[in-house]
């Protein structure tokens, strides 16, 4: 079986925030996940390197704008594996391979009919680098998300005959399934039953694109360019040969709400348009939003100047704090304030203390009264049951791109297991010679307890879950076979030091 997961390919006009951390964060606990479920596995993410924005970007820092989108490139790959990415493959646009299969793809497109020169005038905005319908023009002709004036266009344009897709459209938004979360799927579909205009595919006034094989003097509108990532990558970035057959359509394509119209009327229309499959599903998140100048809490975005350095974060408390809090303080699909504050109280009360401390007692303990050596015996069965479905339950949840949700399934065991502590009082029992095997069974518990949290945690925290797997002496691995309770061996363990969430001072 196999998944194939995408993220957005992030512009290049400016450098990495932890929005775009987000994104990417966001699919590789998905793709980490299939991979403990023993599935083919393909993780795609990358940058969006043409277009007006990108080239205004250039010329703003008297660059070029191959020069600028080297430079940026580099910066969102190196990002990668710095949050613990785990992609198999990173696209950028302006790879020639790319551009080939562009051509070749949109060419098809034209063949087939779907193509036809027209003269465009409307709204612009050389941010989003999109024409605006009327309805999403904010006050005094601005864009609404980057609050600036838009331009007044004309040009010759090829268009798409986006119009003569609403038939087929309307029926694959007929059933719920193409988009979640359903809020999502309502706005994407009542994009549909609005009435589908044609839209300009190409741009005669730039240079920085990928040339209309038909006809030079244009090149793609950087929409169409940058959608057909998620398809052309499989010819050439997955490996030595071409795995667009085996791999293609993707399973899950993850994305904030800006962009939801591209991907939900246009990419399926487009692919429609050349006779190939749709991807499986559209999982479309909300905004990080931080508190503005103004102290309004505001998307993050670099041009609203609210944005959190993932990097310093990072350096700070761990790759892994960072990923945890990313999606315990906001609901995967919804939007949601993050803030140094909200991030350093997460830390210390469920990472450090939650956790952290739960992993450097239960290890302290087994190696205090049992020298090391987790007791062969049974775990307690009373426990055992709060456990049981637990990796059901997240299963179907990450099924679901539920991430926040599945977390919070996996912390309420974690803070079941710190009770069992406080409930058992083993060092109680450890001054008891009557209650020896007690024990055995509360450290057993614990260690498997804890095993199995960390399994299940593997996705979200990579680092950390290895860190302890190797420290409870544990050889039974990440697969989610392993996530049963009971399953677990009996290892000897080694302290944590320094522990895993060491407090800041
Ligand atoms: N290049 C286009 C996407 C083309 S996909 C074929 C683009 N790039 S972008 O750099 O603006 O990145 C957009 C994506 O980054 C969003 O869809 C979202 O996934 C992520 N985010 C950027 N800022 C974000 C927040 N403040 N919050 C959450 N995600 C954010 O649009």
């Amino acid at each position: 079986m196999s998944f194939y997961v995408t993220t957005p390919i992030y512009y290049v006009n400016a450098a990495p925030h932890l929005g775009h951390a987000y994104s990417t964060i966001g699919a590789d606990i998905l793709a980490r996940h299939h991979r403990q479920r023993g599935e083919d596995v393909f993780f795609l993410t990358g940058t969006d390197e043409h277009g007006e924005p990108v080239a205004l970007a250039a010329e703003k820092e008297g660059v070029t704008p191959k020069e600028l989108a080297d430079r940026n490139a580099a910066r969102f790959e190196a990002l990668m594996p710095r949050i613990n990415a785990s992609n198999d493959f990173f696209i950028r646009t302006s790879d020639p391979r790319h551009k080939e299969r562009v051509q070749a793809f949109m060419q098809r497109v034209h063949d087939n009919g779907h193509v036809y020169k027209g003269l465009y005038e409307g709204w612009y905005c050389p941010r989003c680098a999109d024409f605006k319908g009327e309805n999403e023009i904010a006050e005094g002709n601005t864009c609404p998300i980057h609050r600036i004036p838009l331009d007044r266009e004309e040009e010759e344009n090829w268009f798409f005959r986006l119009s003569s897709f609403q038939e087929q459209l309307e029926e694959l938004y007929a059933e719920p399934g193409f988009v979640a979360p359903s809020t999502r799927f309502n706005e994407a579909r009542s994009f549909i039953t609005g009435g589908l205009n044609d839209v300009s595919l190409s741009r005669a006034k730039l240079t920085w694109g990928v040339e209309v094989p038909w006809d030079p003097a244009h090149v793609f509108y950087v929409w169409f360019d940058a959608l057909l990532n998620y398809y052309t990558a499989l010819s050439f970035g997955a490996g030595e040969r071409d795995r667009t057959a085996e791999l293609w359509p993707a399973t899950l394509q993850i994305l904030a709400k800006d962009i939801l119209k591209f991907h939900a009327v246009i990419w399926p229309a487009m692919l429609l348009a050349a006779g190939e499959a749709l991807p499986q599903k559209l999982f479309i998140h909300g905004y990080l939003t931080m508190k503005s100048e103004t102290g309004e809490d505001l998307k993050m975005s670099k041009s609203l100047g609210n944005v959190l350095d993932p990097f310093e974060v990072m350096d700070k408390f761990g790759t892994d704090a960072l990923r945890y809090y990313c999606f315990r303080e906001v609901s995967f699909g919804q939007d949601g304030a993050v803030s140094t504050a909200g991030f350093e109280s997460r830390y210390e009360t469920e990472l450090a203390n939650d956790y952290g401390n739960l992993a450097s007692r239960t290890i302290a303990m087994i190696a205090r009264y049992r020298d090391r050596a987790t007791p062969e015996a049974e775990a307690d069965p009373a426990l055992a049951a709060e456990f049981e479905g637990l990796p059901g339950e997240v299963v179907d949840l990450l099924d679901r791109a539920e991430i926040t949700q599945a977390l919070e399934r996996i912390w309420q065991r974690v803070r079941r297991l710190n009770r069992y502590v406080e409930e058992q009082a083993p060092w109680k029992l450890a001054k008891d010679p009557e209650q020896a095997d007690r024990l055995d069974t509360v450290l057993r518990s614990l260690a498997e307890g804890l095993r199995v949290v960390t399994v299940l945690l593997h996705p979200y925290m990579p680092e950390t879950t290895e860190r302890l797997m190797g420290a409870l002496g544990q050889d039974g691995g990440f697969a989610i076979e392993a996530a049963g309770f009971g399953g677990g061996g009996a290892g000897s363990v080694t302290t944590l030091d320094p522990p895993l969430f060491p407090k800041q001072p």
